[in-house]
Parts: structure tokens; C-alpha cells; sequence
């Protein structure tokens, strides 16, 4: 099994989503539970952009000694110099620098030549290299440049010290076979390629983020760039829960696994949506209303009788409640009816009748009634009917 290394950049890249921007006492908050949910890399800022920044990534950088932080800069030296200091405190640091490397970024943002791309790239990872030992580059744009040039580009910073190469799909533009090409090529044919690490950075404008890290995970990345509730700009990135749990779920197929603590997921999904003002559709994958939600009578029927038929994971292991209210002797006919409901069942009011005075007997000889004795109860009394 390969262990994937999750990156988590929902405090930088995601709050790059428009309006969904935090004070630094919420970065702190939120980076504890990225802790306990188990990242093994957390990027909380950009520390050259402002004051609050910064001291949100020093306060985070000092409070958290068992996750890798991470200091973003341009390819300038005050980025840099801003990145380094402000993780100085961190036990475990990198810094993750990014130059543009697509001839469209060179031609109309940068207005510079590949020659001058390539000297900068070099001399600001050779600048970052005397400060901190774990550099990450990311040629921005990766997936819109050229095979030649991006090779080159690749080969020159880790001739300079880089030890981490990030291939950002920035405009979410590739497929997943050709975003795992990328990976393989890199991999293939740059000088020095087998020394360092690769890490996959997806964004969602086909819908195609999380099924292009998985490709790149196929084709050697070990580590995967990724935003709680995949929040993030415009469409938004990877989403953390998606992709792990895709790992979780078909690890074999894919011989792979993450340190995540599963059962953490629902409750950050809920501490980021309701910090960055962010709602989660009905409908997302893992952490939306409806994902363990079932309508249909046949899949209700299914579920009474074995929940594997039409759920491919447990909820519960996500740490999302099945049980917001316990069922007990105090419990009403409404109540009860209603978590019936919310199971996936449906019963008419003369087998409520028949399920209410079994329940009772039952609540009356244990404190509580789980939800699965709810459902065998409801799943006998609509068999004999
Ligand atoms: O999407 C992107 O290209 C980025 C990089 C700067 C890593 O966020
Ligand atoms: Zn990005």
C-alpha cells in the first residue's frame, strides 16, 4: 500500500474562495481539527499578503508540532523571507514556492521569456534552500505548458534543492488520463526526477479534480493537494473527503491509504462550511443532507434488510449522526415516526400503531432504542403486514 500524504490547503487555496475569508483566531480553530482529523501537511496562509496572515500562520506553526506546516510564497525573495520566518516556530516545516510556467501566464501576466522563468525559478529555490531544508515548487499552470518546457523547468529547480514537485492543474483543464501522462512523463524523463516527491493539486472546473488526483496517484504522486469541502476558487479544488474516501473505499484497486481519521470529516466539513459562510449542497458527495438519504421505496426496502445494499459506506465511520435525537420510553409517536423516516423507511399509521406499542415494550426494558433494533422493529412489522 501506498500512504498518501494529504495536503490540506482549505486555509490558503480555499479561502481564495470569494467571501470566504477568515481572522486568523478561526485559521487557529480550524487548524486544530485539520490536526485531528490527521493531514499530514496544513498550508494556513499566505504570510507575505498581511499582517493577520502571518501571525495566523506563526500562532498555527507554533501550536501544532505533529503536522508538517507549510509557507507559500511567490518566487520573490520577500515572500520567501515572509514564509520563512512566519513558519520559524514550526517543528516540521517546508516551503511551497510557485512560478507560472504556461506560455500564456509567461505572455500576459508575467510578460517575461522562458529564459527568465527558468533563471528566476532557479535562483529563488537556490535563496529559499539556505533557510529551510523542504522545498515544494509548483509550476503554476502545469497542465497548459508545453511537455519541453515544463521538463526543463521541473529539472533546473531540482537541480537547485527542490524536494517536492506539485503539478497544479490551475484552471481545472486536464483529463484524468492526461493528468496521470503528465505525472508519468515527469517522472520518466527529468534529471534527477527519482529523488524527489510528486504531489498532485487539482481544481474543479470539469467536475474532474478528485478523479484527476486519483490519476495522479496511479501514476506515482504520493502526495495530494486538497480543500475541506473542496472549497476553493471558482469551482473549487479537490475535496479532502471525496478523495479520501474514494482511497478508502477502493484502496485495494488502488493500493493506496491516508492517515485520515474518518470519523473527524463530518464534524470539519461542518466547522468550515459554518466559518467560511460556505453551505454544502444537499446533493455533495460524503457530507451533504442527502448523501446517506434514501427516497426511493426499493432502496428502503433493501436498506431494511442489509444497509450494504445500496450504501457504500457507513456514515457512522464519518462520524455523521444517524441518531439526532435518542430514542427512548419518553419518545413520542412523531418522534419516532420520523426517525423511521429519516432511515429510509416509510410505514403507514396502522403499522405506527404496531411499531409504537412494540417500541414502547422495548423502551420501557432498556434505556435507549438504536436505531437498528428501530429498523428491525419497523422492517418485522411491515413484513406481517
Ligand atoms: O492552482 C494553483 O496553481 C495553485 C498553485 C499556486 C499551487 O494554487
Ligand atoms: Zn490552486
Amino acid at each position: 500500500m501506498n500512504r498518501i500524504r494529504i495536503f490540506d490547503t482549505t486555509l490558503r487555496d480555499g479561502e481564495q474562495a470569494p467571501g470566504a475569508s477568515l481572522a486568523p483566531e478561526e485559521k487557529v480553530r480550524i487548524a486544530l481539527q485539520l490536526a485531528r482529523l490527521g493531514v499530514d501537511v496544513i498550508e494556513p496562509g499566505f504570510p507575505v499578503s498581511s499582517l493577520g496572515e502571518f501571525e495566523a500562520v506563526r500562532q498555527i506553526s507554533r501550536l501544532l508540532p505533529a503536522v508538517e506546516i507549510c509557507g507559500f510564497a511567490r518566487a520573490v525573495k520577500g515572500d520567501i523571507d515572509a514564509a520563512v520566518r512566519a513558519t520559524e516556530d514550526a517543528a516540521s516545516r517546508r516551503l511551497h514556492m510557485f512560478l507560472s510556467s504556461s506560455d500564456i501566464h509567461l505572455d500576459f501576466q508575467l510578460r517575461k521569456s522562458r529564459e527568465q522563468v527558468i533563471r528566476t525559478a532557479r535562483e529563488m529555490v537556490a535563496y529559499a534552500k539556505q533557510f529551510v531544508e523542504q522545498i515544494e515548487f509548483s509550476p503554476m499552470d502545469a497542465t497548459r505548458t508545453g511537455e519541453e518546457f515544463l521538463l526543463e523547468m521541473v529539472e533546473a529547480v531540482i537541480a537547485e534543492g527542490a524536494t517536492i514537485i506539485n503539478i497544479p492543474d490551475t484552471v481545472g483543464y486536464a483529463l484524468p488520463e492526461e493528468y496521470g501522462q503528465v505525472f508519468r512523463t515527469v517522472r520518466e524523463k527529468v534529471r534527477g526526477g527519482e529523488t524527489v516527491e510528486y504531489s498532485a493539486h487539482c481544481h474543479n472546473d470539469l467536475g474532474l479534480a478528485v478523479a484527476n488526483s486519483l490519476a495522479a496517484i496511479r501514476n506515482g504522486a504520493t502526495q495530494v493537494e486538497v480543500t475541506v469541502n473542496g472549497i476553493g476558487e471558482r469551482a473549487g479544488n479537490c475535496s479532502l473527503e471525496e478523495l479520501v474516501m474514494a482511497i478508502e473505499t477502493k484502496g485495494a484497486a488502488l493500493q493506496a491509504e491516508t492517515g485520515i481519521a474518518a470519523e473527524e470529516i463530518y464534524r470539519t466539513s461542518r466547522m468550515v462550511s459554518q466559518a467560511m459562510h460556505f453551505p454544502i449542497a444537499f446533493n455533495k458527495p460524503i457530507v451533504g443532507r442527502n448523501a446517506f438519504q434514501h427516497e426511493a421505496g426499493i432502496h428502503q426496502d433493501g436498506l431494511l434488510k442489509n444497509r450494504s445494499t445500496y450504501e457504500i459506506m457507513d456514515p457512522e465511520r464519518l462520524g455523521i449522526p444517524r441518531q439526532m435525537i435518542i430514542l427512548g420510553k419518553h419518545s413520542g409517536r412523531h418522534a419516532i415516526r420520523h426517525r423511521i423516516g429519516e432511515l429510509g423507511a416509510q410505514v403507514n399509521d396502522e403499522q405506527m400503531e404496531e411499531i409504537y406499542r412494540r417500541f414502547k415494550e422495548k423502551a420501557d426494558a432498556q434505556k435507549v432504542v438504536t436505531d437498528e433494533e428501530l429498523m428491525r422493529l419497523a422492517g418485522a412489522v411491515t413484513k406481517e403486514a
